[in-house]
Formats: C-alpha cells, structure tokens, sequence
C-alpha cells in the first residue's frame, strides 16, 4: 500500500501521546527476561480465541477497492493484537481504550505501519539512502523516524526492506539497497539500529526485515510473480541481508507474497522455520504480508482459508496481516487436533513479549498535545537536507559543467517534475499514503534553486504535462478513476517549443525529469525505461540550442538514458530526494556539497538487459572475446554505469595495495590495506571499494564481490590509508556441492577501486 497523495482517501492526522523520551514520560526499564517472565504468565490466563486474538493484525481503516471490518468488535472480544494502517492518533487512542479498558484481559494493541523512510519529515527513498554508501545515513534517519512514528503512537514499521533487486522492471527495487548482498546487509543492519536502538524499549520502535524472501527474483521483473531461486543463490544472496538484519537483533520479519521455488512464502517451512529459528535462531515473530494467509488459496496452495490458516501456523508464521484467515479458522483447527495448543502458544509468546519490551503496557495511549511538535521538529529537516546531499550520484560531468557558478543570471528550468511536490518524497509517505494531506511541505528542485540563486537571477520554468496524465495509480484504478488523456500531437509541440524558447533565453539548462514517484514500488513494474511521456523530446530541444543541460534524474529504478549519456553534459541522479529535497539538489549542483553517492546498482542501456547485476559468474566464453561469445548482437551486455560507479567534483587516486599476509590458511585472516588521495582541488568524499574474487573451488564464484567499503572525506592533497579485512567473514560462501558454509583453499583476486571495475589488484593464497 503505498502513496496516494492528492488522490481518494480521507487521512486525518491528529496529535497524540510522545514516547517516553520525547515526552519526558519516566518509565524504569524493562529487562527482556523480565517481559518474557511476564508474558509467559499473562499467557497462562489466556483463552484460545484470545490467544488466537493476538495473532490477527486487523486494518485500522477501510481501503479503497479492498475493503475491511471495522476493528471495533474484535477489539473488545480480545481478538486484535495489532492495527495497521492507522495514524489519526485520536482513532489509535479510541481503539487503544477499547483494549485496555474493555478486553477482558486488557492487552494493549500494537499499532503498525509503512514508516519506511520518514514520518513526517521524508527521507531519500532506500535506494537513494543506500547510494550514500554510509551506513550512518540509514541510522540516522531511521532513528528520527522512528522517534516521530513513536510520539505519533506507532511502535512498529513495516521496514527494513532489504530485498536484493538484480532487476530494474520490479519496482519495488526502490524501497531497498540494491543489488549487492554485502552492501544491503549494511544498510540492514543500520536501519534495524536506527530504529531499535541497542534493545527494545519505550524509547524504540519495532523494525520488521521484509519481504521473506527471494521476493526480488520475480518472473520477468513483475511484482508478486514467483520466484525460482536455487539454494545456493538463496544462502548466499538473496538471505544475506536477512540474516545480518536478524544479526543485529530485528525484533519481526514479514513473509513475502510470492511462490518461492512453488512454495509460498507465507507458507513455507522451511523459511520461516528451518532456516529462520532452526538455523538463525531467531527469537521473534513473523507478520505475513497484507491478505498473504487468505491469498495461500490464490496461489492454488491451500484448498480453501481453514488450509491457508493452518499452513501457514504449521510453516511458522505468527500473525496475519489483514486477511483474518487466523481469526476465523485457527482455533476451530487446534480444537479438530490439527494444530496443538503448544504450538499457538509459541506464535503467541514473542508478540507479547514485544508488547512488554515496549513498555506498552505501562504506556499505552498516545499524548494528542505533543505529536505536532515532535513531528516538525526542525533538525528533522537540517539532518533531511544532509542526508540527501548524501545520497545523490553524479553520473557524468564534462567541461566542468557543474559546480554552477552562483552568479548565474538566466536559468531554465524544465520538466514535469521540477516542480512536483507529490513526487520529490517518493512514493512511500505516512501522511501521504491512502491520499492524506501531507504535512511537510516538500521543496521541490525549482523552490530550491530559485532559493540559492537569490532574486538577482530570471528562473524560467516549462514544466511540460504532468506524468500523472499518463499512468492511473493503483487506488484510482479500483476506484475506476481514469487518467486524462496524454497530450495531444499539437500539445505536445507547443510543450517541446517552449522548452526550446526558454533554452535559447539561458545560460544553464536544468532538467528535471525521470518518472512519477508511483511508476516505481509495489505493483510498479516497468517493461521498458525510456523517459515517460514527452520528457525526452524536451530535453533533445532544450539541448538542440547548444546552452549546457543539467539533466537532473527523479525516479525509483535506473532508466533508459543512452542518449543524455552521450549528448549531455552532466547528469546527477537524485532518486526521490525527500521533504528537503530541492534544496539538496541545490547544495549539491552549485558546488555546497560534493557529490559523493555511488550507484547501489549495476545501470543498464535498456531493459532487454535485465536481470544484470555485477556479481555474474565467469561464462564460458565471456563478451570481450571474438566468436562464439555470450553476447547480445544489437548492445552490449555491459552496463552503461557499473554498481559502486559514481563521480566526485574532485578526483581520487588509489595506490599501494597490499595484504597483511599474501598467504593464510583457510581458518585466517589477513588485512588489506590502499592509500588514498584527493588529488584535486576541492575537498570530496570517496567511497573506497574492496572486491575479491575465488579463482578455483567446489563452485564457481561471482567474477567480483564487494567486500569491504568506506565513505572518506578527504582534504585536497590529503592521504588516507583505509584497512579492511578479509577472514571467514568475507571468504567463505555456501557450497551447492558440500552445503556448508565455508573457506575453501583457492587463489583469491583482490581489487580496490572507486567501482565495481577497480584495476588495482593484489592476490592472496588459502591453504588447507
Ligand atoms: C506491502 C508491504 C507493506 C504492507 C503493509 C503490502 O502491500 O507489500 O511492503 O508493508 O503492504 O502496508
């Protein structure tokens, strides 16, 4: 579920009770042996429908198109143990009574939501996040959101997603990290931080690692298509990142929507058991995703709700989301005997547990006269506008192009989304989801340069049509909204002249285009990556007058820009930069900021190339050899910009690496160590970037993997020695042949660079 802005729906954010912290509530807190001792008790005291209660997470509101029971009833009967999609906080406060004060064994509720890259205040989308290559970008700001969320009344997000995405048609490659499973289990890793802290407490927030798994490898790029994904590609790709999230203490997992090797998630034992508790050892619970219990019959998986219900108890899951598949059969199938009690009580004792961990219990109701403040509270935006700054990659820049100078006096601007309030934050808001009000009055890229370039300069500015004109969203869809018609050929000629008219009249052209924020995230896939609409006819007149074009890029996947790449003089991908977002842009093209972002993703020409990622293995005939070759006739199967690519307005070099020891035994470690110099004239960020590759083994390995990186900022002439290591952590991978882990005696390659085609090359030796 995700954006709606400026559509259907009737969202009142209200104002309510602030975390302990925030509202200077004193609470002591609780160990969580302490909440464990308790919810085992309160277990005891506990029905079977209550027991089964606490396992339904109910809607907190009706959706347009999919419909649901108000929650009301259920509440009083003990039968909610989580609302979701609910943020008026006098509505949470209502329902929260409801529970404490009329269930017979006053269980507070859990209340959740898709708090996925900021509340109020918006973060950069994930993928623009994880181009910062900083983990600390990811902490920071999910620890702001969840503060907000926390004072807001939601003590569970619905985030982190660290889904690996080798595939740019699935849209939901914007709500993640990327391709790389080392990458992404770092940016996992902080966001579970961030949004947790140290332990669980009234002072954090649930984080959930989502979307269990393999959910990325979709059929052909389209969402919630099946997955087919070896074990082997699963061990060591695509669980990565899941497994560092449940590392680092993630208190929920949720089941993804689709098959997995013909086995859905949502029902899959040996996900959500084998692997999760049996191998992880993870101690939490597992939410499915929306309606995933009730859809087990879709799949053509389970016979009917009562066999959804109980194949998704017996696989492992805990709590439903939204179908109340559980609600309706589970207790009916304990009392036929074909789910013990013992089991329902194991579901049941990590939800309640999380609600003690929370101090739900002692504070269950949300102050109304604190959330406005907390959720505009101004270093919400300062620390926005940096991160963002952070997070954007300069692809290309000739001539100098860019920094622009500041005493600038004729500047066009063009593109529907320079000016696109509903599109800078992405498409996944709290306020803005369901077609709320949004709170935050977004900067938009021309609010932002005309700020920075002061009254002395003419900005002109030829938006063109409006994206939305050719794409219906989702809810619009079910509702049975149609799209206005695309421009007409006369329109579209009158758009494309005064493109070219305001070009003439400048000195610098400013770009700003890509996609509408809801072409990308869930139900979002794309066949093809060309610019939408007329954006590209623009941008070729603005550019036909000779002046320099800025193309500045807005969209939630790598798209189709072969021709900007070769007529351009500069692009800087953005992503969707968030509430501060215009601003940032304008840090960073006039030179504020140094654009030190790298792609978190393998860029293609066009989308014929997709799935491409870096990290293929060796073929048998690679491309770049004549004859018989694995090759595409008509393009090459390289990719336009490699994953770890991005530029800097000052320039690096990177020398002298070596190894601690250049030979070491399977059991150890070794350390590998480059010098690096900012050998140009500014002060800039370089994201140092280790990639090893196992030449021999019982399987073939990835050409390269990245395994080890670090954003540095670096003084003009400074140099910085960066050390990482290389041991069972980084050697090992999980064998098709002896399906174990481990580190296999082999010759290994070591490369460091600024990308993912670093030259600099160092080898090390593994014996027995
Ligand atoms: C999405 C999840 C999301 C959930 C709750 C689903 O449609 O797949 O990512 O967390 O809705 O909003």
């Amino acid at each position: 579920m995700r954006n709606g802005r400026g559509r259907k729906g009737t969202w009142i954010a209200g104002s309510l009770l602030a975390l302990a912290t925030l509202a200077g509530a004193q609470t002591a807190p609780m160990t969580h042996e302490e909440a464990h001792r308790r919810a085992e008790a309160l277990l005891k005291q506990m029905t079977l429908d209550e027991k089964v209660g606490q396992m339904n997470q109910s809607a907190g509101v009706t959706i347009p198109g999919l419909g649901s029971e108000k929650p009301d009833a259920l509440i009083t009967q003990g039968k909610v143990g989580s609302i979701l999609w609910l943020i008026d906080v006098k509505e949470i406060n209502r329902l929260q009574h409801l529970a404490v004060d009329k269930s017979r064994l006053h269980i507070p509720i859990l209340f959740a939501f898709d708090v996925i890259h900021g509340y109020r205040t918006v973060f950069p989308v994930p993928l623009g996040m994880a181009s910062s290559w900083d983990p600390s970008v990811e902490e920071q700001a999910q620890h702001l959101a969840g503060q907000d969320a926390r004072a807001a009344g939601i003590e569970w997000t619905f985030t982190p997603m660290v889904d690996i995405a080798r595939d740019a048609r699935w849209g939901r490659m914007v709500e993640g990290a990327g391709e790389d499973p080392y990458l992404g289990s770092a940016m996992a890793r902080a966001q579970v931080r961030g949004f947790q802290g140290t332990s669980i407490s009234t002072d954090s927030i649930l984080a959930c690692v989502k979307h269990y798994a393999g959910y990325g490898a979709a059929d052909g790029g389209r969402d919630y298509d099946s997955s087919y994904v070896p074990e082997e590609l699963m061990r060591n790709v695509y669980l990565e990142p899941f497994h560092a999230a449940e590392q680092a203490g993630a208190a929920t997992f949720m089941s993804a929507y689709m098959d997995l090797n013909d086995v859905p998630a949502t029902g899959n034992h040996w996900l959500l058991t084998d692997v999760l508790r049996n191998e992880w050892g993870f101690k939490g619970f597992v939410v499915s995703d929306a309606f995933a219990v009730g859809s087990l019959v879709t799949h053509g998986y389970a016979s009917d709700p009562q066999d959804a219900a109980y194949k998704a108890a017996m696989a492992g899951l805990n709590m439903d989301m939204a179908s109340l598949t559980f609600t309706h059969n589970l207790a009916a199938l304990v009392q036929s005997g074909k789910v013990s009690e013992a089991q329902i009580d194991a579901a049941v004792l990590p939800i309640l547990e999380a609600k003690y961990d929370l101090g739900l219990f002692d504070h269950p109701y949300v102050d109304e006269s604190k959330v406005d403040a907390v959720l505009s509270r101004p270093e919400g935006l300062t620390l926005e506008r940096k991160l963002a700054g952070r997070s954007m990659v300069l692809l290309k820049n000739e001539h100098q192009t860019l920094p622009l100078s500041s005493s600038l006096k004729k500047v066009a601007v063009i593109g529907p989304l320079a000016d696109s309030v509903k599109d800078i934050e992405g498409g996944w808001t709290v306020e803005g989801l369901f077609g709320g009000p949004s709170k935050s009055h977004p900067v938009t890229v021309l609010a932002g340069l005309k700020t920075r370039l002061g009254a002395g300069a003419e900005v002109s500015f030829v938006p063109g049509p409006p994206l939305s004109r050719l794409y219906p969203s989702m809810f619009d869809e079910m509702s049975g909204k149609k799209p206005l018609p695309p421009p007409t050929a006369a329109e579209t000629a009158d758009w494309v002249a005064k493109a070219k008219a305001a070009a003439e009249q400048a000195d610098v052209v400013i770009a700003v285009m890509g996609e509408a924020a809801d072409m990308s995230s869930e139900a979002a896939s794309r066949a093809t990556f060309d610019l939408p609409g007329i954006q590209q006819q623009m941008l070729e007149a603005a550019a036909s007058t000779g002046k320099p074009v800025v193309l500045v890029l807005e969209n939630g996947r790598p798209l189709d820009i072969r021709w900007a790449t070769e007529h351009l003089p500069a692009i800087l991908e953005a992503w969707y930069p968030g509430t501060e977002g215009g601003n940032a842009v304008a840090d960073v093209l006039f030179g504020d900021v140094d654009p030190g972002g790298k792609l978190p993703v393998s860029w293609p020409r066009i989308a014929g190339q997709e799935p491409l990622y870096y990290n293929h293995n060796l073929t048998h005939e690679p491309e770049d050899r004549p004859g018989f070759t694995s090759r595409y006739w008509d393009i090459s199967s390289k990719p336009l910009y490699p994953f770890g690519y991005g530029l800097s307005y000052t320039s690096f070099k990177f020398a002298n690496l070596r190894l601690s020891s250049k030979s070491i035994q399977k059991s150890g470690k070794t350390e590998v160590s480059v010098d690096v110099t900012n050998t140009g004239r500014m002060a800039g960020d370089a994201v140092a970037q280790i990639y090893i590759h196992q030449r021999y083994g019982s399987a073939s390995r990835p050409v390269r993997q990245l395994k080890g990186f670090e954003r540095v900022t670096l003084q003009p002439g400074e140099t910085r020695t960066l050390t990482f290591p290389l041991g069972k952590d980084e050697l090992s991978f999980w064998s098709p042949q002896t399906k174990v882990w481990a580190v296999e005696p082999s010759t290994f390659d070591v490369w460091a660079g600024e990308d993912s085609t670093a030259s600099l090359h160092a080898e090390l030796t593994v014996t027995e």
